[in-house]
């Protein structure tokens, strides 16, 4: 698996599996269980959820899934706004630790934006850093100026990432916000990179996936990961469409490939805002 290497030096997978989605009805739990532990068993090393995903249900069933296969890939969670206070961070950090059943979150994003002052979070987060409760911490759905915000901010330049919506039909951080996250080496971290699997049905995408030979969520999802300094986590339930995004990140695309993909879903008009879903 290709890695990407955060500003503090830690290597990370290019692909993690998403679950968003998971964790919300008891009946579905044991399809979710399988599907984590068919993409562990094969080859993903990280796994991308929240405290809000199924209100802490996705983060039981990775517990679950954890606990019976003996394995501890590289976590991603995000707390919520309205914990990021000091002591607000703590207690979320506690409960999704406890709900994960490990000691430590490698990497703990702040959602999206709230009412809490940056500098109050990122106290919160160096405080969960030093206790060892995480590993390091980033943010999520945040444009050029919040980040900006950020790096002016006390202890601002030890985030690690920001987690956005990156897709061939959502090009806007090309605009203002990769560029700045590449000065400071950031990765970025593009989430929903099959647009909640509505590219499988954009005609655009359907005609060059066929002439390539390759299913369109796929290419949808090697497109993503051949930007540079990106990772991409896709969700799935289904451990043949897991299979599918481990050959997809392998599969290098070609130049004539990348260039009918740019012509057909053309890049952000400059000024372009935030999207998120
Ligand atoms: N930070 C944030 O604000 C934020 C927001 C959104 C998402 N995320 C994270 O990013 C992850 C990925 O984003 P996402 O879940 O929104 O969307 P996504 O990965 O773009 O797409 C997932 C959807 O596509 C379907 N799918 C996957 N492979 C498919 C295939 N081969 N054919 C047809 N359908 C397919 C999945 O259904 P099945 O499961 O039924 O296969 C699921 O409904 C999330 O799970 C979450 O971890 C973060």
């Amino acid at each position: 698996m290709q890695t990407l290497t955060l500003p503090n030096g830690s290597r990370v997978p290019k692909l993690g599996l998403g679950t968003w989605g998971m964790g919300e009805r008891r009946g579905e739990v044991a399809v979710e269980i399988r599907a984590i532990s068919h993409a562990l068993n094969n080859g993903i090393t990280l796994l991308d959820t929240a405290e809000m995903y199924g209100e802490g249900g996705a983060e039981e069933v990775i517990g679950i899934a954890l606990k019976g296969l003996g394995q501890r890939p590289y976590l991603v969670s995000k707390v919520y706004p309205h914990n990021a206070s000091q002591s607000g961070l703590a207690a979320a950090c506690e409960r999704s630790l406890k709900r994960l059943q490990v000691d430590h979150i490698d990497l703990y994003l702040l959602h999206w934006r709230g009412n809490i002052a940056f500098e109050e979070t990122i106290e919160g987060f160096e405080s969960l850093v030093s206790m060892g409760k995480i590993g390091a911490w980033g943010v999520s759905n945040m444009d050029a100026c919040d980040l900006a915000e950020i790096w002016s901010t006390p202890g601002g330049d030890r985030c690690q990432t920001n987690q956005v919506l990156y897709n061939l039909s959502r090009r806007w951080p090309e605009d203002t916000l990769m560029p700045v996250m590449k000065g400071k080496k950031m990765p970025v971290m593009a989430y929903s990179p099959l647009e909640q699997g509505l590219l499988a049905d954009d005609e655009r995408l359907k005609v060059i996936a066929k002439e390539a030979g390759m299913a369109p969520l796929d290419l949808a999802l090697a497109w993503v990961v051949s930007q540079e300094n990106v990772f991409g986590i896709p969700k799935s339930v289904f451990p043949e469409r897991i299979d599918g995004f481990l050959k997809a990140v392998e599969r290098p695309l070609s130049y004539d490939l990348l260039e009918a993909l740019h012509l057909a879903f053309p890049p952000p008009i400059p000024g372009s805002p935030i999207e998120m879903l």
